[in-house]
C-alpha cells in the first residue's frame, strides 16, 4: 500500500493507502470522486475510460495509480473551467450524445488529438477516434463536431 501523488485538473492531492497497482479509472471514481470519466470494457478496448496524462490521452483503466505519481492528470471535469473547451461547444452545437457513456472518453481523446494536430484531416480523424467506441452509433456527429472544433480553432 502506498500514497500516491498526483497532480488531478491542477490540485494536488494524495491518494492515500492504496496498492500501486490499482487501475487509475478507480482512483478517479471512487477515492476522488470524479464520475464523469467512465467503466466500459476495464481491457483498453472501448476509449470510455480515458484521461490525460501530461496532455496526452491514456486508458485509466489500465493505467496503474502507481505509475502517474508526479504527473498531471485531466479529466472531463478539468478539461476546461466552465464545459467552454472548443470541442464541448461543438459537442453541443451538433448534439452529438445520445446515451452519453462513452462522450467524455470521446471528448478526452478528441482533446489530445487536437493537441497534436490542430488541423486533421478527415482520414486523420478517422484513425485518432478509431478505438473510442459508442454503442449507440454517434461518430458521425463526432466527426462533425471535431472538424467543427478544428475549423473555429481555440484549442490548447
Ligand atoms: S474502460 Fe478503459 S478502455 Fe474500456
Ligand atoms: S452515446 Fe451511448 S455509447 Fe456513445
Amino acid at each position: 500500500m502506498a500514497d500516491i501523488e498526483v497532480n488531478i485538473n491542477g490540485a494536488s492531492r494524495t491518494i492515500k493507502g492504496v496498492a500501486e497497482d490499482m487501475p487509475l479509472l478507480w482512483a478517479i471514481r471512487d477515492i476522488l470522486m470524479l464520475n464523469g470519466t467512465k467503466f466500459g470494457c476495464g481491457k483498453a478496448l472501448c476509449g470510455a475510460c480515458t484521461v490525460h496524462m501530461d496532455g496526452r490521452a491514456i486508458r485509466s483503466c489500465i493505467t496503474p495509480v502507481g505509475s502517474v505519481e508526479g504527473k498531471k492528470i485531466t479529466t472531463i471535469e478539468g478539461l476546461s473551467e466552465n464545459g467552454d473547451h472548443p470541442l464541448q461547444k461543438a459537442w453541443m452545437e451538433v448534439n452529438v450524445p445520445q446515451c452519453g457513456y462513452c462522450q467524455s472518453g470521446q471528448i478526452m481523446n478528441a482533446a489530445a488529438f487536437l493537441n497534436d494536430n490542430p488541423n486533421p484531416s478527415d482520414e486523420e480523424i478517422t484513425k485518432a477516434m478509431a478505438g473510442n467506441i459508442c454503442r449507440c452509433g454517434t461518430y458521425t456527429r463526432i466527426k462533425e463536431a471535431i472538424q467543427m472544433a478544428a475549423e473555429k480553432g481555440g484549442m490548447g
